[in-house]
């Protein structure tokens, strides 16, 4: 290897920017060029990529986005696409990848990567922590920090005039910002894909509360959640419980932006620095992962495979228990 070019691609999540930069320190430090593809693989075809500096990732750390520019590139599911990108890739001499996204980009670098054979590291940078192989995904902490926040705003008007709101969030098919967003901010009830819970069964729960002289609740809304999203819950809960003026809120592309935490910057950086070390150490198509403390390689096949997506049971049942 001699020149490793690092992209993001898909939803840009907080933390990527740490990332980015651990990979351009990192490599530089080892003796590695290292390039940065701009829009991830639509910036491969269209050779919108420049070689990086240390001090062109100076300042970064503490920025929401991505620095690289990010976007969902259609073209290069086509033989054509990888075949302009790959010649790009060439023409500037680059022989090594590391790709920062959700599972399209992995499933874009898995075949790219064995299409030519050219090495890559992928690091699970998505804030809907939907990625097996990792316990936590770059960005998952700080939206769900922003996603509590928001509630806690529509907290103080919902009690102030008694009312009830249903709050949806992002995280696509999994309820992992719901889940751990509810439980922090009090939430009354949580709506997750991964659990059925029937529409009876919230109005109940709302009852309760209600006799109970609760004089607000918070409903949050997986946007994965079967009932078509808080629009769709709000709407079957008013048909048969009115006790509460009610309010629907869509937090939806706000929680994506804003300076990433603690744990991402730390995260980020650490994955950043491990994807480096990977190809240098001869991994290839492998994601770079968080188990307990540790970082982990998974396959990026294996990553890929279809595993079953399970919040974790004591979170599952605490958010019930002290709702
Ligand atoms: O994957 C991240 C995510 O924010 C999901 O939570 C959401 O469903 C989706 O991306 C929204 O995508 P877009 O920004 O393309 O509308």
């Amino acid at each position: 290897i001699k020149k490793i070019a690092v992209f993001t691609s898909g939803g840009d999540a907080p933390g990527m920017n740490a990332c980015i930069r651990a990979v351009v320190r990192t490599g530089i430090y080892l003796g590695y060029e290292v390039a940065g593809i701009k829009q991830g693989y639509q910036g491969m075809i269209d050779d919108n990529i420049e070689n990086m500096s240390r001090h062109s990732v100076s300042n970064i750390m503490q920025l929401g986005g991505t620095v690289l520019k990010t976007a969902r590139c259609l073209a290069f599911k086509n033989p054509d696409g990888m075949q302009k990108a790959y010649e790009n890739l060439k023409k500037r001499g680059i022989d090594a990848l590391v790709a920062i996204g959700g599972d399209g980009t992995f499933t874009g670098a898995e075949r790219f990567s064995s299409t030519y054979d050219i090495p890559v590291i992928c690091v699970p940078g998505t804030i809907d922590n939907d990625l097996y192989g990792s316990d936590f995904t770059l960005g998952f902490d700080t939206a769900t920090n922003t996603v509590i926040e928001a509630i806690d705003k529509i907290r103080d008007t919902a009690e102030s005039h008694d009312r009830l709101f249903f709050i949806e969030v992002m995280g696509r098919d999994a309820g992992c910002i719901a889940l751990r967003a509810g439980i922090a901010s009090g939430a009354e009830a949580i709506m997750l894909p991964e659990k059925d819970t029937a529409i009876s069964e919230l109005i109940d729960l709302l009852e309760h509360g209600a006799a109970n002289k609760k004089s607000s609740s918070i409903v949050i809304v997986a946007e994965g959640d079967k009932n078509g999203g808080a629009f769709g819950v709000a709407k079957l809960v008013k048909e048969k419980f009115d006790f509460y003026d009610t309010k629907v809120t869509i937090l939806g592309h706000l929680q994506r932006g804003g300076s990433p935490s603690s744990f991402d910057r730390i995260l980020g950086s650490r994955m950043g620095y491990a994807a480096v070390k990977a190809l240098i150490n001869g991994d290839n198509r492998k994601m770079v992962g968080l188990r307990g403390n540790e970082i982990v390689l998974t396959d990026l096949k294996e990553a890929l495979t279809d595993h079953e997506f399970k919040l974790e049971d004591d979170l599952m049942e605490m958010s019930i228990i002290l709702a």
